[in-house]
């Protein structure tokens, strides 16, 4: 598919330059997919706006130790945490959440940033062990279970934010998905976790619109 070149420059624009200054001091932070790409990046940027505690919830706690080794180097001073999460097991994640509750009693900031493109894997259509369509379950469902379980401590700050990482894609979901169902009286739900309405595409841009 190949779109004319005003398209991309109204929807991606260029972002200002990152804040500086330790705008989260005192604060404490999770974010999802700390050890990669954008995740990765953010990581850095917020450890360098001060925060007390920096909670890296990831699926490969060996790349999220290195992360956080990292980043304590460079910021003396700063404590925080690895704890694995997989997101496309909700028991996974329970303990991730039940975890953090234990040592913290309040949450600033949520970044839920991991996500995955099946469109990268060539992944077809796969369930996870919760019996939830994997892209569905990581990109939105998951993000989602993740901010209602830490609502009693994201409750305790002071300024409470929660970021969602989405995606310029989301201009390329068609809402058939969702309005089929609607219109059919049927569950979204149940359209996301049809074999039959998977195709890629589509299901990346879907989530991301979700
Ligand atoms: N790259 C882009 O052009 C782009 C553009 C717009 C939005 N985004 C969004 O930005 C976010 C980060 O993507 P990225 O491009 O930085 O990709 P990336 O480098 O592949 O990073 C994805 C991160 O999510 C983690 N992750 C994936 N599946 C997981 C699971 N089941 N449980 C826990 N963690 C999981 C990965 O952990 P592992 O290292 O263990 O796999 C990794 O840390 C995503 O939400 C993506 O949709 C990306």
């Amino acid at each position: 598919m190949s779109l004319p070149w005003s398209i991309y420059r109204e929807l991606w624009t260029p972002y200002p330059p990152a804040p500086q200054g330790d705008y989260l001091r005192g604060k404490v932070v999770v974010i999802t997919g700390a050890t990669s790409g954008i995740g990765l990046e953010a990581t850095k940027q917020l450890a360098a706006a001060s925060p007390s505690q920096m909670i890296l919830a990831v699926r490969s706690v060996e790349a999220g130790e290195k992360v956080l080794q990292q980043i304590k180097a460079s910021y003396k001073g700063l404590e925080g945490k690895v704890i694995h999460c997989d997101l496309q097991d909700f028991t996974s994640l329970k303990e991730c959440v039940e975890n953090i509750k234990r040592d913290y009693d309040r949450v600033d900031l949520l970044i839920n940033n991991a996500g995955m493109n099946p469109n990268f894997d060539e992944g077809p259509y796969k369930s996870t062990i919760d019996g939830y369509e994997r892209v569905f379950q990581t990109n939105v469902l998951a993000p989602l279970l993740m901010t209602f379980l830490l609502l009693p401590l994201l409750r305790r700050s002071n300024g409470p934010k929660v970021i969602f990482t989405g995606s310029d894609a989301h201009i390329f979901a068609t809402h058939a998905l969702i309005q089929t169902s609607v219109d059919n009286h049927q569950s979204i739900v149940g359209a996301y976790n049809d074999e039959g309405k998977y195709h890629q595409p589509a299901r990346y841009f879907e989530s991301k619109a979700s």
